[in-house]
């Protein structure tokens, strides 16, 4: 069960308000996809229809009609005795109305014949072409019937350049759906604090039990036990874990290597929890006697994360913590000997891309890297309370690299620190603080 009340999944769709007046709003979520032959593949709602409906059974369609009052439609798979046998139960009509608090419900086999009606009152269709080929097919047969109707068969075109031609509009919703997205509720900051805790147990109970005789699938299996076992039904990504040059993948998955001659464990893994992410990443010193210039190395990555998290704060910008992260990174680079570049050159030419060449940041939420916009209108997305990201900041030696590292010492070495932070009022609550390091 989520924590996410009925009346904040009404508040949220009463929020599309804020972009759409006047219009039909489409938006399908997931379907099942076959595995192989009559099994499917575990289903994982659509974050956005999630979102917005709750609502988390498969071959499912939301739509909202805005006139502008709301009024608001699903379609779904009928409850079936046939299917509750072999598969579960459904919500079925009743369900999706009297639980999901839609106007009215509709088998979903009735789209191709309800969903065209609805569509004809409308001029504005938000909806994201491409997202469902039945819809697809809906909405450019009525798309080019106005046309016909505007243009005539053999028409007089009104060709005004830049403008649509005066019939239906057809408006991508889900950049609004991001926006939205972005700011969490405080119910939705303690399902994130939720996940993180569940991610917390899984790191403590492999600090506890980690040596150089495990392979780095050993280190899943226990961390997934303790995810699965305290509620986290998936991980909110493919967990990463590496050792020793392994780390220098920046998503490692092969996860099946001994950790018998590795420095450093880099995991790299968040449970997802009640359709929450978590995603954290701690280096793991695998044995007391690793030579100095590595470890240097994982000292530079940590006071680059720690000043970059404390700059968080309302008004600053995803860019700025980046730049915060550098401004430790890049001489650290320097004072490692692997450049003798000004710290301008290395910044300005890129320079330091060899050895850290992901970004600092992203949004989490309901999803690891979560939809939300980073500019709009090309202008930053400035900080706000509410709004959660990762800080991550790395740095990666790969033995396929061709720098100049000239004793090689700290070559098969990758090195992240990545916790979840929250921006509050006066700055900022680093949600994943107390996660073993
Ligand atoms: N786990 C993927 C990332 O940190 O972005
Ligand atoms: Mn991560
Ligand atoms: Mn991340």
């Amino acid at each position: 069960m989520n924590n996410i009340s009925t009346d904040e999944f009404i508040t949220r769709r009463e929020n599309l308000s804020n972009y759409i007046n006047d219009g039909i709003f489409i938006l399908p979520g997931n379907t099942s996809f076959v595995r192989n032959h009559d099994v499917n593949f575990d289903f994982r709602q659509n974050s956005d229809f999630w979102y917005l409906t709750g609502f988390n059974e498969p071959n499912s369609v939301m739509v909202i009609l805005f006139k502008p009052e709301i009024e608001y439609y699903l379609f779904v798979e009928p409850y079936d005795v046939h299917h509750h046998i072999w598969e579960g139960y459904r919500a079925g009509i009743e369900g999706a109305k009297n639980d999901f608090k839609a106007d009215n419900a509709f088998p979903i086999s009735e789209l191709e014949k309800i969903l065209p009606e609805m569509i004809s009152e409308f001029n504005n269709i938000y909806y994201r072409v491409g997202s469902d080929k039945r819809i697809d097919s809906i909405v450019s047969s009525f798309y080019s019937t106005q046309l016909r109707q505007v243009t005539g068969k053999r028409g007089n075109y009104n060709i005004n350049k830049n403008q649509n031609n005066g019939s239906v509009s057809i408006i991508d919703p889900v950049p609004f759906i991001s926006e939205l997205r972005m700011i969490k509720s405080e119910n939705e900051i303690k399902l994130i604090d939720d996940a993180i805790d569940v991610t917390k147990k899984g790191f403590e109970h492999i600090n506890t039990i980690l040596n150089q005789n495990m392979t780095e699938y050993d280190v899943q299996v226990e961390l997934e036990y303790i995810f699965r076992k305290n509620g986290s039904r998936f991980n909110a990504y493919p967990s990463i874990v590496a050792g020793g040059d392994n780390a220098c993948v920046l998503h490692y998955i092969d996860n099946n290597r001994s950790l018998s001659d590795a420095d450093f464990l880099l995991i790299d893994a968040g449970a997802e929890l009640d359709y929450y992410a978590s995603d954290i990443t701690r280096t793991f010193r695998l044995n007391s006697n690793i030579d100095s210039l590595r470890m240097e190395a994982y000292n530079i990555v940590k006071e680059a994360q720690k000043n970059a998290i404390s700059a968080v704060k309302p008004g600053q910008t995803l860019k700025d913590i980046h730049m915060k992260a550098l401004d430790v990174l890049i001489p650290g680079l320097k004072s490692l000997k692997l450049f003798d570049h000004s710290i301008d050159e290395i910044l300005s030419d890129n320079l330091y891309t060899e050895f850290y060449m992901h970004g600092t940041s992203h949004w989490l939420g309901l999803d690891v890297h979560d939809s939300s916009p980073y500019s709009i209108n090309k202008s930053e997305i400035e900080l706000k309370p509410g709004m959660i990201f990762t800080v991550e900041p790395g740095l990666y030696f790969s033995a396929r690299s061709q720098y100049s590292d000239f004793n090689k010492s700290l070559t098969g070495t990758g090195i992240r620190i990545e916790d979840d932070i929250l921006v509050t009022e006066n700055g900022n609550r680093n949600m994943s603080e107390d996660i073993v390091y």
